[in-house]
């Protein structure tokens, strides 16, 4: 965290000048390039060559609804905001929570779903944040669940792990006494492993939004536009309802 803390703040001061492409700038090249990492199953990850999610397909009709084609890129999820900041894309959907030391470094648009970091245990290991006292937890690097499981009391050895997936195998492997991610990715885990595993308490909550360059506010300003109008007009009900099984905006 501590370097990660360094590189986002190095960014909010390098990130003064504006040169990422305006509204007009890419509306006039007709394709929008969009930044994620694709290992973030359900909302941003690739089966087989594709890539897909609930991000993913949000961001396509986002970019359809604002009459754009699309360029994906897909980065290790640490890089995502330098490479936002060194103009190699338009914007970034990654399941970003909305924290004070990232907004000095992007500028966020209004979250796209509400969620919360939990843990997730095998069976008969600690549930509860006072659980995790003296315990291993596995989490992503750059993450709020470090940034968060760091907090906890007493708590033993943190590892991090360059992707979500491996923090979890690290748990199913039992290299570690819990992991922390994504509520909806651990309820996800829980499924898929049948008995195994079990999800404890929530240590936080967060609202998630897609990034933009620190001062593209005509961009800004499309996508907040567009975010609303799938979410008044159903669209983004249903594609919700088909990955989740509910409505995970934020209420
Ligand atoms: N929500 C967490 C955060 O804000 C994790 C995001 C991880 N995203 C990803 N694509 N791996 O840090």
């Amino acid at each position: 965290m501590k370097h990660t803390l360094l590189t986002l703040t190095a960014l909010a001061l390098l990130s003064g000048s504006a040169d990422a492409r305006t509204w007009e700038a890419i509306k006039q090249s007709g394709t929008i390039k969009i930044a994620t990492e694709g290992a973030f199953p359900p909302f941003n990850m690739t089966k087989g060559k594709e890539l897909t999610g609930f991000e993913v397909d949000l961001a396509n009709q986002l970019a359809k609804q604002l009459g754009l084609k699309v360029q994906w890129v897909t980065q290790p999820f640490d890089n995502l905001l330098i490479g936002l900041n060194q103009d190699r894309y338009d914007f970034v959907i990654a399941s970003h929570g909305i924290t004070p030391e990232r907004a000095k470094a992007v500028n966020f648009a209004n979250p796209h779903y509400c969620t919360g970091g939990a843990i997730v245990t095998r069976t008969g290991g600690p549930k509860t944040a006072a659980a995790l006292k003296g315990k291993r937890v596995a989490v992503q690097v750059g993450t709020t669940y470090l940034e968060n499981v760091r907090k906890v009391p007493g708590v033993g050895d943190v590892k991090t792990f360059p992707k979500d997936t491996d923090a979890q195998a690290a748990l199913m492997a039992g290299r570690v006494d819990a992991w922390v991610g994504d509520k909806f990715t651990g309820i996800d885990l829980v499924k898929a492993q049948k008995g195994k595993v079990v999800q404890g308490d929530m240590l936080f909550r967060e609202r998630i939004a897609m990034a933009v360059k620190k001062g593209n506010s005509s961009l800004l300003k499309e996508l907040n536009a567009a975010l609303a109008k799938s979410q008044a007009n159903g669209t983004y009900a249903k594609l919700s309802n088909q990955y989740f099984g509910q409505d995970v905006r934020c209420k």
